[in-house]
């Protein structure tokens, strides 16, 4: 079963009090959420794998460690997922982008993939798929299904707050995926939102209702 990592440092829990807050308006939302993000980002590559270099430093030759070359790419699920990335970026520069849109039929409830552009090479990639509120599961199993489906095999989701109903689903459907969470709340209401949560990630970060 993929473990669930609930990054507890000091900052990120801080931040997160102001994004939950009701009285912080759109732009501090987007800058914390972006500030969120690359301490996330932080925790979520501590155990990409190093390698030996030998460099001259300015007084003697010295074998240090770089990157191993692991490739990154992040999946930001639109709309949310698109507030996290650049600040993933900011400590992952080279990683490559791709887009999944997903809709809900309102009346199958079945997911409708409305929009996919992926790195060429996911195969290779050890894929972090974004997903600001894990609520139901149901547009983050639909996204990994989707990149699955397309040949990914390493795959993590970085959510900022997860309910445990959403952790469920994707842990039961897919053991292989690690969750890194800022806070797994309480659970859901009867509207489907994460209490107590932060509202509709998507309309507080774009200032829409
Ligand atoms: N999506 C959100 O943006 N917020 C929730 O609480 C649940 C789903």
């Amino acid at each position: 079963m993929g473990k669930v990592h609930v990054l507890n440092h000091p900052l990120i829990q801080h931040k997160l009090t102001y994004i939950r807050d009701k009285h912080t308006g759109t732009k501090e939302f987007r800058e914390l959420v972006d500030e969120v993000a690359m301490l996330m980002a932080f925790e979520i590559t501590r155990n990409l794998p190093l390698q030996e270099k030998t460099i001259e430093t300015p007084v003697m030759e010295s074998q240090t460690q770089v990157l191993a070359g692991k490739k990154i790419g992040l999946i930001p699920i639109l709309r949310a997922g698109l507030g996290m990335v650049d600040g993933m970026l900011k400590l992952i520069p080279a990683a490559r982008v791709g887009h999944v849109g997903l809709y809900r039929d309102p009346e199958t409830l079945k997911p409708h993939e409305y929009y996919i552009k992926l790195p060429s090479d996911i195969k290779e990639r050890e894929l972090i798929v974004i997903d600001p509120m894990l609520a139901t599961g149901g547009s983050a199993n639909d996204a990994i299904h989707s990149l699955k489906k397309r040949g990914a095999k390493q795959i993590r989701l970085m959510c900022l707050v997860g309910a445990p109903e959403g952790v469920e689903v994707i842990q039961n459907e897919h053991p292989d995926v690690d969750i890194f969470l800022a806070a797994l709340d309480e659970k859901l209401d009867e509207h489907g939102y994460i209490i107590p949560g932060l509202g509709d990630a998507g309309d507080r970060l774009y200032g829409t209702k």
